[in-house]
């Protein structure tokens, strides 16, 4: 397959693309700096690589076909005699294992999500073009993690990847000031819908003193908001003295079972919850102006952690928080684990506490044996949350889960999309709602970039009409807020700040407003 190795063991270049989650693109970062560290350049453009690797996503089918068009391309530029080098990493090989190779024989190697700490190596291995077994050209966990509550090596080698990101100088962000901080890995819960439980693991939380290193070093580096990272974050915790590494230092541990959250904190065990974690953040890392996190799950989610963010000015007044259905049927068959009621008592305290919160969340339409009566009840879920935005898909079956195996995907295709697609015009008058309450109001913005319609080639055209230079940026509870700047040059200053602006219209997704002050 790789034909000329002596020209291969010298190419150096390498183009990345992600598909999916913020996890992903994280990891594409740590990646990216890992081998950079190693001499290798990163190139925009596929089509002149020396090697070529996708960060894949396998959560819904229409990611996966995505990745798998692209190495049908790549297989045709190789049997034409391009020399490349091809790796998949991330969730797909994961799930699908050793046989992607045998099936698609244009790759050269594989690597799970949880198995980047042997990438460097495997790289090399297939760009010095050594003939190697499939086994030894994947990287892969199966399912080792779930059998034991102790944490294999390669959660350790995981962790000093994590932080060696954080400790790199050459990381210095210039436009970009948002920074993601992985807390924990993987996920327990087990919906029944969901590859995240096989794909990434047993949930493994990093410890506190690590993930706050990681944040101080990030401000020095640049960053200005930071957006910590877990499948179901609100389930951080980190019990103390259990283990330590060889320097006397905690290490990533493996989390406990769902259950302890009914129970309140035993006062004998020294724990960091994800409140305390939270306020550690926010009090020790005062650089940092915008705190964020995702995902969260509706359960088991604290008011220790909601007056957390209500007193604590640079957390912000947002949570991610997929309800997934409105249905109580279709969320036990999903096997979410709490009932309309308990989703919109939570809603409650969350609104209660934090008045001005936003809320978001993520909507499956045509679930298995979904009818109409439970469609009808997103809809009141939708109307009584008054979501600022749901994200919305179509249930894709997904080999490995519980439901592909248990339901039939007997939904026709018709109603899933008639229903995705009144969901979607539902949440779009809510949303512009929303945002219309904010009119007249003035409100703190992260400034993220010139807008779109600033920058050269944008896909996307805003709607406002303005001769000045458009900066946007996002409000506290997560809206963008475009407004002018007075040039280009300070609107380049702006950037990474945090302005005031008096909003005076709004759209759907946006609001539009006028710079009253910087407040830093
Ligand atoms: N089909 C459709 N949507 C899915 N999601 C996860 N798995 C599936 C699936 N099999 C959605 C959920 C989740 C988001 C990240 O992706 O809404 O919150
Ligand atoms: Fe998947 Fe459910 Fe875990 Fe989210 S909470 S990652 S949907 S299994």
């Amino acid at each position: 397959m790789i034909k000329n190795t002596e020209k291969l063991s010298d190419a150096r270049t390498i183009f990345l693309e992600t598909f999916g989650c913020q996890m992903n693109e994280l990891d594409s970062e740590l990646v990216q700096d890992q081998l950079a560290a190693l001499g290798y350049k990163f190139h925009p453009d596929r089509a002149t690589a020396d090697v070529v690797l996708f960060n894949t996503c396998s959560v819904r089918e229409q990611a996966e076909n995505k990745v798998l068009s692209r190495i049908g391309e790549l297989g045709v530029e190789k049997n034409e005699g391009r020399e490349v080098v091809l790796g998949m990493l991330g969730c797909l090989p994961e799930r699908e294992g050793k046989r992607l190779l045998g099936k698609y024989p244009q790759i050269d190697f594989i690597c799970g999500p949880s198995e980047l700490d042997h990438l460097p190596t495997m790289l090399h291995n297939a760009v010095a073009g050594e003939r190697l077994s499939a086994s030894d050209r994947s990287a892969l966990q199966g399912n080792r993690s779930r059998r034991s509550a102790a944490l294999s090596p390669a959660g350790d080698n995981l962790e000093l990847l994590d932080l060696a990101r954080a400790f790199n100088p050459d990381h210095r962000r210039t436009t970009e000031k948002s920074a993601y901080v992985r807390i924990t890995r993987g996920c327990n819960k087990f919906c029944t819908y969901c590859v995240v439980p096989n794909t990434r693991g047993a949930e493994v939380h990093r410890p506190p003193d690590a993930i706050v290193e990681e944040c101080k070093q990030l401000v020095t580096t640049g960053a200005v908001e930071i957006t910590l990272l877990g499948q179901t974050v609100n389930h951080y915790r980190y019990t103390h003295g259990v283990a330590l590494n060889e320097e006397g230092k905690e290490v990533p541990q493996v989390g406990p079972n769902i259950t302890v959250f009914s129970k309140p904190v035993n006062e004998n065990e020294h724990v960091t919850t994800f409140a305390n974690l939270l306020k550690r953040i926010h009090d020790e890392v005062p650089e940092v102006q915008r705190l964020r996190f995702v995902t969260s799950y509706p359960k088991d989610f604290g008011n220790d952690i909601l007056e957390v963010m209500r007193d604590s000015p640079r957390i912000c007044n947002y949570l991610h928080v997929p309800a997934q259905s409105g249905s109580d049927r279709i969320l036990k068959l999903m096997n979410r684990g709490y009932t309309v009621e308990e989703y919109l008592d939570f809603i409650e305290r969350a609104r209660t506490i934090i008045p001005d919160v936003e809320i978001a969340g993520d909507i499956i339409v045509g679930f298995p044996t979904e009818t109409e009566e439970d469609y009808e009840a997103t809809c009141e879920l939708i109307r009584k949350v008054r979501f600022k935005n749901n994200f919305v898909f179509h249930y894709s079956p997904r080999p490995g889960t519980v439901a592909i195996d248990r339901f039939e995907d007997d939904v026709p295709r018709e109603d899933k999309r008639r229903w995705l697609n009144s969901i979607l015009a539902l949440g779009g008058e809510i949303s512009g709602d929303v945002h219309k309450q904010y009119e007249g109001k003035t409100v703190d913005v992260f400034v993220e970039r010139l807008s779109p319609k600033t920058t050269k080639n944008a896909s996307v055209e805003l709607k406002w009409e303005s001769g000045k230079v458009q900066l946007s940026g996002r409000t506290q509870g997560d809206l963008i807020c475009v407004f002018d700047a007075d040039s280009e040059e300070s609107a380049k200053q702006l950037i990474g700040t945090v302005v005031q602006v008096e909003v005076t219209k709004s759209a759907p997704l946006l609001l539009q407003g006028a710079i009253c002050c910087t407040c830093e």
